[in-house]
Order: structure tokens, then sequence, then C-alpha cells
């Protein structure tokens, strides 16, 4: 893993490969390793670049607003300091994984110019409801006494379907494990920050380049119905059914995730 000094922080990121420059942001609470099936096919052909997002992985927490934790905002500027120390001034594809995704829109609003394509995975436009906000608000609050192995207690069991719970002891090995080693404040922050976070759904009609929307059939989380609504309000979107996969389709079932992303860097040819 390489480093590259932000304003704000140091962050730790992989970067191999060369050519297009597809930058793959993690979701909530894991790390860049959540993308190591990705990275290993996708770097044959494209420069792939996965950070660890700030307090996650090997990436510092740093100072952080006790009350508003880290916006999307805040991560997705995060993101474009990163491509800038790296003097990547090419647009790029941006692949988000659930809060990734959340982070991916306000990229989008802010950063469209520097977009190649969009990748949309397992994620949601609307924002919370007011029970989802609550439940984030408390683990927040809670998390340092709980612990997080409780995090991942909590969370395993929506975060992967059934089917791979009881049979892919790895990846559900690998997931625990990632949760487990997260920081409580680094937790508290992105709670914070994704509970607050604006509904994007009126952003998905002006998106204009090429989207790929990728959502794992048993999704519980994310819903497959809620990102088919995404893909039919994205003009010209693709929309990718991951079979035997629930929200963590990339570690799930890798194999049809690369064979969707590789179709689709195909499709934006050179
Ligand atoms: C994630 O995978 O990033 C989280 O499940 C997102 C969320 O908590 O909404």
């Amino acid at each position: 893993m390489k480093s590259a000094a932000l304003t704000r922080i140091e962050m730790a990121y992989v970067d191999c490969g060369s050519g297009l420059p597809v930058l793959l942001v993690h979701g909530f609470p894991l790390d860049h390793t959540m993308w190591a099936a990705q990275i290993d096919a996708l770097s044959d052909r494209a420069r792939v670049i996965a950070p660890d997002l700030r307090g996650f992985g090997r990436t510092p927490l740093g100072q952080v607003d006790p009350v508003h934790g880290i916006s999307m905002e805040q991560y997705a500027d995060e993101l474009a300091e990163l491509l800038d120390a790296l003097a990547i001034r090419e647009p790029i594809v941006l692949v988000g994984f659930s809060m990734g995704g959340y982070i991916a829109w306000q990229f989008v609003r802010k950063y469209a110019d520097r977009l190649r394509a969009l990748v949309q995975c397992d994620t949601r436009a609307a924002a919370d409801t007011e029970e989802g906000r609550e439940g984030r608000l408390k683990m927040a609050q809670h998390v340092a006494e709980w612990g997080t192995a409780r995090v991942a207690e909590m969370m395993g069991p929506k975060l992967l379907a059934p089917h791979t719970f009881e049979t892919k002891h790895e990846v559900v090995q690998a997931v625990r494990q990632v949760v487990e080693q997260t920081s409580p404040a680094a937790i508290a922050a992105a709670q914070r920050g994704m509970a607050a976070r604006p509904d994007s759904t009126d952003l998905l009609s002006t998106i204009d380049v090429p989207t790929l929307v990728m959502v794992g059939e048993h999704d519980a989380i994310s819903t497959r119905s809620e990102m088919e609504s995404i893909a039919e309000a994205i003009r010209g979107a693709r929309l990718a059914v991951i079979p035997d996969a629930g929200h963590m389709a990339p570690m799930e079932n890798p194999e049809k995730v690369n064979e969707a992303l590789s179709v689709f860097l195909d499709s934006l040819g050179g």
C-alpha cells in the first residue's frame, strides 16, 4: 500500500495497473480489501486505485467534528484530493459501493467534469428514514462502549446473503475481521455523516456519463427494486443483477461482478 499526504490526513491506497483510471470506493465499515478480487481482475486492463477512506483500514481518522462526523461531501473532496495528489487529470471511472456510493453521488455533484463513467453498486439514492437515522446516531453514540465485535454481529447477517452466511465461511470471516478492526471513532464519524446525507434522487436524471448499476439479488440493505429504480432514473444506465449475492456482491460473487465490470469497461472503448 502507498500513502498520499492530503490536507487533513495521509490517505492509504492501492494503485496498480495502467490505463483508464478506475477508482474503487469501499463501503461501511470496511476498507479497500473488499475489492481484492476486482483489483486483481481489473488491474490487467486499467489503472485501479482503491483507497482506504478516512478512519478505515490504514488511513487515520484525523480531527473530526464530534457532532457532524464526516459528511459524504468531505469524503468525496478527499477522493478528488487523492486524484490531484496522484496527478490524475483525465476523467476516471468511479465505482462506489454502498457508503462509497453515497460518496459517489456527492462526487458527481461536485466533480462531474472528472468523470468518464459511473458504477453504483449496492447503494441507495434516497436519504435515511427517521428510524434509520436514529439507529445510526444510536450506534455513533454507543459504539465505543459496545465494541466493534457487536457491530460485526449486528451487521453481518444484513451484509451477506443467507446462503453466503451458511456456506462461504472465508467471506463471513473476512467481513467480520475488517469490521472488528475498524475504530469505534471512525464508525461513529461515518454513521453521523451518513445520517445527515442529502437525498440524491433528484441528481439521477442529471447524470450524463455512461452508468452501470449493480446489485446483489438478495441485497437486504439496498434492495434490487430500489436499485432498479435508480437505473431507470439515470439516462441509458445498465443494470446488472448479481446472482448468489447479498449486499457484499463484490466479495460474495466476484466472478459475476468482475464480468459485469469488464463488459462495462469494454463498452467505454479506448
Ligand atoms: C455499507 O455497506 O456501506 C453500509 O451498509 C451503508 C449503510 O449503512 O447505509
